[in-house]
């Protein structure tokens, strides 16, 4: 017997009927866009949407949008919901295509600029009587790319005298310093639309889980008690993607074993499965500086931050030298270093281009709970080194 109902309800890009724990944010949601869907004359809204990774962004902002519409039906009022994911469309030019390729518009191949696209899809959703809600999700990605300015324009066009504005705009990301470094001209006035989504908590994940484990598995093929080693594990990192995935995987080798019930076994292994570098003995292999600039990246994104800069880890560094009472080596040596962690895959470097202010290099941890390994490296370091943390 199978033990997946609908495995497909696990996928990532399934999106559930209901969120748990989004409830409030879904009406604070309806309440800033009430606008769009009762005035006559629609004014802009703009809704920053934040939080850390797995906190239920994406799937908050799409059940938003699926909702939105269909209440649009009853007020007898058009209007689209447009989700883009900025990681894959990081230019405004290619996010205007999609937008017209989305809402049916005849594009003619050859250069029109971001203004004129602009202007079409704004004669488009005015001849059509069009409210669109244009969701940007991860849009860091964007104001990398081509800095505050896109988000600007699409704030200011679409304004109508007669019609009001028909163009709104739902902005996703994760990190929070994110809108200090928007243009001041383009956040003036945003005032208190901003949703901020906290981390979820053990017990909400293990109720997230066992909702999602109704919808995907047959009944008693997973227990309790399984599902809540899986909430334990993934509360480590408070992420949903994460619990959702182990959920998946569990039931994967539950399948490739010809098992009828997914078991704790499924679920460590698929636990394995997904931490290929955080095994002990690899640490072990590190020098002790290798072990400092790692633990100091570590510290530096156990705030729950997705990347940190170089240039922070170094400071970060030099403390965790001056704590083990040890030479800090100059910032050559230390760059040699990060490469040397990234080359044994314990950390990922990357080159990102800030517009004007030239080109930044950040620090990823690739799957790696910073908290664990931090962990981890000072066990190590403590065992190792001879040296005690305070
Ligand atoms: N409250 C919830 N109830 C049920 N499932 C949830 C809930 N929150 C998140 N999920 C699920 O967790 C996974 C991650 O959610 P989502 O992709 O929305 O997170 P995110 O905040 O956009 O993450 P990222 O920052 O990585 O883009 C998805 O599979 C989603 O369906
Ligand atoms: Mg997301």
């Amino acid at each position: 017997m199978p033990v997946f109902k609908h495995e497909e309800k696990l996928s990532p890009e399934y999106v559930p009927e209901k969120l748990p724990y989004r409830e409030t944010e879904m009406k604070l949601l309806f309440s800033f866009f009430s606008s769009i869907l009762s005035d006559e004359r629609p004014f802009h809204v703009r809704v920053y949407l934040s939080g850390a990774v797995g906190t239920g962004k994406t799937s908050l902002a799409k059940l938003f949008g699926q909702s939105i519409e269909q209440e649009a039906r009853k007020y007898g009022r058009k209007i689209r919901f447009l989700h883009i994911n900025c990681r894959i469309h990081k230019s405004l030019y290619t996010i205007l295509r999609k937008v017209a390729e989305q809402l049916q518009i005849d594009l003619p191949r050859r250069g029109y600029s971001d203004e004129e696209i602009l202007e079409i899809v704004a004669k488009f959703l005015r001849s059509n009587g069009v409210r669109l809600i244009l969701c940007l999700d991860e849009v860091e990605a964007l104001i990398a790319e081509e800095g505050g300015g896109p988000v600007y324009l699409l704030t200011r066009s679409g304004e109508d005298i007669e019609d009001g504005s028909l163009l709104s705009l739902l902005l996703v990301f994760r990190e929070l310093d994110f809108l200090e470094r928007l243009d001041s001209q383009t956040i003036s006035g945003m005032g208190s639309n901003n949703i901020h989504l906290n981390e979820y908590t053990r017990d909400q994940l293990l109720e997230i889980l066992r909702y999602r484990a109704s919808e995907a598995f047959y009944k008693n093929t997973i227990s309790d008690e399984v599902i809540e080693f899986i909430a334990e594990v993934a509360s480590e990192r408070k992420d949903a993607r994460y619990a959702i995935d182990l959920l998946w995987r569990s039931g994967k080798y539950a399948e490739a074993e010809g098992s009828d019930v997914v078991t704790a076994e499924h679920a460590r292994k698929a636990l394995a499965s997904v931490y290929p570098t955080i095994r002990r003995e690899n640490l072990s292999y590190l020098s002790k500086d290798e072990k400092m600039v790692l633990l100091a990246a570590a510290r530096g994104l156990s705030t729950n931050r997705t990347m940190i800069t170089a240039v922070d880890v170094f400071q970060l560094y030099k403390m965790v030298c001056e704590e083990l009472k040890s030479d800090a080596k100059g910032y050559t040596t230390f760059w040699e270093t990060l490469q040397q962690l990234q080359d044994l895959g314990f950390i990922r470097l990357s080159v990102v281009s800030e517009g004007a202010k030239g080109r930044k290099s950040y620090i990823y941890l690739p799957g790696i709970p910073a908290q664990l390994l931090e962990q981890e490296l000072m066990k190590s370091l403590s065992r190792n080194h001879g040296h005690a943390f305070s």
